[in-house]
C-alpha cells in the first residue's frame, strides 16, 4: 500500500477500506508517511469529509495507537469534559473543581493551544511547577486521593493524535467534522471515563460556525462514544464572542480563580453552572437540574471549589504561591484600546481576538513554538455593556514589543451600537 494512492483515492470520494485506514494511522505513528504526505491527506479530508464508517474505524485506530489507560481502580461514575476549542475557554479549570469538591471524580486528558483557539495544557503549565505528566498510577491514584487529575497527552497516550493534531494545527487542517470527531473521542475513548460531556462551539471564533455543522458534529461524537456504551451528552455554546473577560495563558488561569471566588463573568459563570450541572447528572449526584445548581452555588460559596482547585494545582507540582503573588501575571508590554464613541458594545469576531491573541504570543504560529505565557487580552467592556466616549475597552499584553497593526486588526473584531444584541450562552443540548 502507498499513501499516495490513498490520497488520490480519498480525492476521488471513494471510501477508504478498514485496512487502508489502518495502514495510515500507524505508518503515520511510526514515521513511514511523512508529514507532508500526512498534511496532504488531511487537506483531502477536509475537502472531501469521511463516511461514518471511515470516521468510526479512523477513530478507533487512533485510540489503538498507544495505550489505553484503565481507570477501574477508581470508585464512582468517572467524568470527563471536553471542549471543541474556543477564545478565552478556561472552563476545565473552574468545572473540574466545582465536581470535583462535590465528589465526583474527574479524569481528564486536556489538549494544547489549536489554530486560534487557547488549550488547557498551556494555560496550567503556565503555573510555575505544575506537569501534566503523571504515570498511570500516579492519574489514578491522585483521582482516588482527591478527585481530579488532569493530563496533557504524553508520547504513548493516543501518539496519533498528538502528532495529527500538532501538524493540523500548522497546515489549517483544523476545521473539519471527521478530523475533530476523531481527535476528541480518541482521547476520550483512551482515558476510560464513564460519561462525557460535550462542549461544541458554535459561532466563528469556534471550529464549527453554524448550529447545523455543530450539531452534525455532536451526533457522530455521540454515535461513537455510544459504540463503547459511554454516556456522551453535548452542550452547543456561543463562541462568536470571546468567553468571559481574559484569553491568553496566565490571565486566564487568574479569570478561573476569580470566577471560583464567585466574581466571574455573566457568560463564563451560565457555562460553567450548565456543564457542571449536566455532569452532576450525569454522575448521578442528582437528576434535578435546580438541586445541581443549588449545589454548585454552595461549593463556590463555602470556597470549597476554589480550595479544590488549589489542592490539585498543589499536587500536580504548581508553586501555589507563586500562583498567588501579585507579580504572577507580569507582562513587559501593553497597549490599551478605548472607545471612540458612546454606545453599546458588542464583539462581532471571537476569532479575531483569537488571532490577535495568538500574534501577541498566546498561541503558537509553528510546531515547535513555545508560547508567552504573558500574552494575551483583557477584555474590559464586553457585548451588551454600555461605553462612554474614552472607555478603556481592551488592553493587549505581551512580553514583547506590541505593533499598533494589532489594535487595527482588532477594530473589525467589535462595534460600538445603539441597542443591545441577543447574546445567548447555551444553544442547545443533545444526548
Ligand atoms: N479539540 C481536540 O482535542 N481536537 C480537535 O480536533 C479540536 C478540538
Amino acid at each position: 500500500m502507498r499513501i499516495v494512492d490513498l490520497i488520490i483515492k480519498k480525492r476521488e470520494g471513494i471510501e477508504l477500506s478498514d485496512k487502508e485506514i489502518e495502514f495510515i494511522i500507524s505508518n503515520y505513528v511510526s514515521g513511514e508517511i511523512k508529514d507532508y504526505q500526512m498534511a496532504s491527506f488531511l487537506t483531502t479530508v477536509v475537502f472531501k469529509g469521511m463516511t461514518p464508517k471511515e470516521i468510526g474505524k479512523f477513530t478507533f485506530e487512533m485510540m489503538k495507537s498507544g495505550k489505553i489507560i484503565d481507570l477501574s481502580a477508581i470508585n464512582g461514575i468517572k467524568v470527563d469534559k471536553h471542549s471543541t476549542g474556543g477564545v478565552g475557554d478556561k472552563t476545565t479549570l473552574v468545572v473540574g473543581p466545582i465536581i470535583a469538591s462535590l465528589g465526583v471524580p474527574v479524569a481528564k486528558m486536556s489538549g494544547r493551544g489549536l489554530g486560534h483557539t487557547g488549550g488547557t495544557i498551556d494555560k496550567l503549565e503556565s503555573i510555575p511547577g505544575f506537569s501534566v505528566e503523571l504515570t498511570d498510577e500516579q492519574f489514578i491514584s491522585q483521582v482516588n486521593k482527591i478527585k481530579i487529575a488532569v493530563i496533557g497527552q504524553s508520547d504513548n497516550l493516543v501518539p496519533a493524535d498528538k502528532k495529527l493534531y500538532a501538524l493540523r494545527d500548522v497546515t489549517g487542517n483544523v476545521s473539519s467534522i471527521p478530523l475533530i470527531a476523531s481527535s476528541i473521542m480518541s482521547k476520550k475513548l483512551a482515558t476510560g471515563s464513564d460519561a462525557i460531556l460535550l462542549d461544541v462551539k458554535v459561532g466563528n471564533g469556534a471550529f464549527m460556525t453554524t448550529i447545523e455543522e455543530a450539531k452534525k458534529l455532536s451526533e457522530q461524537m455521540i454515535t461513537i462514544g455510544k459504540q463503547l456504551n459511554k454516556d456522551v451528552r453535548v452542550e452547543m455554546t456561543n463562541m462568536s464572542r470571546p468567553m468571559g473577560k481574559a484569553i491568553g495563558n496566565k490571565n486566564e488561569v487568574l479569570e478561573a480563580i476569580e470566577t471560583l471566588k464567585g466574581n466571574g463573568s455573566k457568560d463564563f459563570i451560565e457555562l460553567c453552572y450548565s456543564a457542571s450541572a449536566t455532569i452532576l447528572k450525569q454522575a448521578k449526584v442528582t437528576d434535578d437540574e435546580k438541586e445541581a445548581y443549588k449545589m454548585i452555588d454552595e461549593v463556590i460559596k463555602n470556597g470549597k471549589a476554589l480550595e479544590k482547585f488549589y489542592e490539585f494545582i498543589k499536587y500536580q507540582g504548581g508553586d501555589v504561591e507563586k500562583l498567588k503573588a501579585k507579580d504572577f501575571w507580569n507582562p513587559s508590554f501593553k497597549l490599551e484600546v478605548f472607545a471612540k464613541k458612546d454606545g453599546v458594545m458588542e464583539i462581532t469576531s471571537a476569532l479575531d481576538f483569537g488571532i490577535v491573541a495568538s500574534k501577541l504570543g498566546a498561541g503558537r504560529i509553528s510546531k515547535e513554538d513555545s508560547i508567552d505565557f504573558e500574552a494575551g487580552i483583557q477584555i474590559n467592556k464586553k457585548t451588551n455593556d454600555k461605553v462612554k466616549k474614552g472607555d478603556l475597552l481592551f488592553t493587549l499584553f505581551s512580553s514583547k514589543a506590541i505593533s499598533n497593526e494589532l489594535v487595527e486588526e482588532l477594530e473589525k473584531a467589535y462595534t460600538i451600537n445603539e441597542k443591545e444584541v441577543e447574546n445567548k450562552i447555551i444553544l442547545g443540548k443533545m444526548e
